[in-house]
C-alpha cells in the first residue's frame, strides 16, 4: 500500500493520542489544570511562578495543549481552559489510574508477553488514588445503595484494599456514627489515607493499616454489625494467592463474624462481547482495562465465577447493584451484597 498523506495522518493518530494522554496527565499532576480552572484566566508567568515551573517549558506545554484546543492563549499572555479543557476536570481519576498508574505496565508490554515473563509493574499510589476517584462515580454510590438495603446500619465498615481511603472516608462522612477500618498493602496509599482522615476530622472514627486482606488486624473490639468491603480487590487476591485463598478469606471472616455483611465490587470479564467492545465507553475504558488485567498481577472473571465462589463459601447474594446507566450503561461493574446463607 502506497504511503499517502491521508494514510500517514490516520496511522499516526494513536501516537497523537499517546502523547496527548501523557501531556494531559502531567498538566493535571502539576496542579495546572486546577490552577487554571480556579482562576478562569491566569497570566502564564504567574502560573509558572505559583507552581514552581520553568516558564519557557510551561509555554511549550501550553502551546501544545492550545493546538489540541484544550486551553486558550490570549494576546495579554494569559491562559484559560476551553470547553473541552473544562471537561477534563471531571475525568481526572481515569488519567490518574490509566496513565499515572499503568504507564509502567504499557511500557513493559513486549517484555511481559514472552514465555516465562513475570507480571508488568504499576505505580500503586496512582492506581489507588485513580481507582478511588473513579469509584466516586460508580462503586461508592453502588455501595451506598447496598448499605441502604440493610435492616440495620453497620457499626463498622472494614474496607480491605482501601487505596487512598477516600471511598471509606466518604462512607463514614455519609453515615454518621459509623466507624471505619481500612487496610491496604501500599504504604503510600495508607499514608495518603491517614492524611485525608485527619484533614476531614475523621481521625477518631477511622483507623488505617498497611497490610493485605488476609492479614486483617483483630476485629474483636470493633463496634458491630460489621460490613466488609472489597471494591476491585478480590481480583487482586485471586491472582496473587488463587481461588482457594479468596474462598478461605470469605469463609474465615464469616466464621469469625457470622452476622457480618460483605459488599464486593468487581468488573465482569467480557472482553469478547461485541456489544460491549463496540460501545464508545467499551473501547475508551474497558478495552485498555481488560488488557492491563491480562499482564499485571490481577485476574478478572465473569459474574458467574463469583456467584459460584460465594455459593461454595456458604454465602447468599442478598442484592446486586450496577452503575447509574446515564454514566455507564454497560453494566460491567457489579456490586454484590453478601451474607451467610
Ligand atoms: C483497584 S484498587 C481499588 C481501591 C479501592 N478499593 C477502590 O474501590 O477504589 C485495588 C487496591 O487493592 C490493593 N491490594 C492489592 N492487593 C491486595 C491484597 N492482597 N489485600 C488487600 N488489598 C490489596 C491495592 O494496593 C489497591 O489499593
Amino acid at each position: 500500500v502506497a504511503l499517502t498523506e491521508d494514510r500517514l495522518v490516520r496511522g499516526l493518530q494513536p501516537i497523537r493520542n499517546f502523547v496527548l494522554a501523557q501531556a494531559i496527565f502531567h498538566f493535571m499532576e502539576l496542579g495546572l489544570l486546577d490552577a487554571v480552572a480556579a482562576a478562569n484566566r491566569i497570566p502564564i508567568a504567574v502560573l509558572a511562578r505559583s507552581r514552581g515551573l520553568r516558564e519557557d517549558r510551561l509555554r511549550g506545554l501550553l502551546r501544545y495543549l492550545a493546538n489540541e484546543e484544550l486551553v486558550g492563549l490570549d494576546a495579554d499572555d494569559g491562559v484559560s481552559l476551553t470547553e473541552r479543557g473544562r471537561e477534563l476536570v471531571a475525568v481526572r481519576p481515569w488519567y490518574t489510574l490509566l496513565v499515572g498508574g499503568y504507564l509502567p505496565a504499557f511500557a513493559q508490554l513486549s517484555e511481559v508477553m514472552k514465555n516465562g515473563a513475570g507480571y508488568a509493574s504499576r505505580d500503586g499510589g496512582h492506581v489507588g488514588e485513580g481507582s478511588c476517584g473513579i469509584s466516586q462515580h460508580d462503586a461508592l454510590p453502588m455501595t451506598r445503595r447496598l448499605i441502604d438495603r440493610l435492616d440495620q446500619p453497620p457499626g463498622t465498615i472494614v474496607d480491605l484494599g482501601c487505596g487512598d481511603g477516600s471511598y471509606l472516608l466518604d462512607l463514614c462522612r455519609q453515615l454518621p456514627g459509623v466507624h471505619g477500618l481500612g487496610v491496604d498493602p501500599e504504604p503510600e496509599s495508607v499514608a495518603a489515607a491517614r492524611e485525608k482522615a485527619t484533614q476531614q476530622g475523621l481521625g477518631d472514627r477511622v483507623s488505617l493499616y498497611v497490610g493485605s486482606a488476609a492479614s486483617v488486624p483483630d476485629l474483636g473490639g470493633l463496634r458491630g454489625p460489621l460490613c466488609f468491603i472489597t471494591a476491585f480487590v478480590l481480583q487482586e487476591v485471586l491472582e496473587q494467592s488463587g481461588r482457594d485463598a479468596v474462598l478461605d478469606l470469605l469463609q474465615k471472616s464469616f466464621t469469625a463474624h457470622p452476622d457480618a455483611k460483605w459488599i464486593v465490587i468487581e468488573v465482569d470479564h467480557r472482553p469478547d462481547d461485541d456489544a460491549v467492545m463496540g460501545h464508545g465507553l467499551g473501547l475508551a475504558y474497558y478495552n485498555p482495562y481488560y488488557l492491563i488485567h491480562k499482564v499485571t498481577e490481577q485476574r478478572l472473571e465473569p459474574v458467574r465465577f463469583w456467584e459460584e465462589l460465594y455459593r461454595e463459601a456458604g454465602l447468599s447474594v442478598l442484592a446486586m447493584e450496577y452503575p447509574d446507566s446515564r454514566y455507564d450503561s454497560l453494566g460491567l461493574k457489579v456490586g454484590f451484597l453478601l451474607s451467610r446463607a
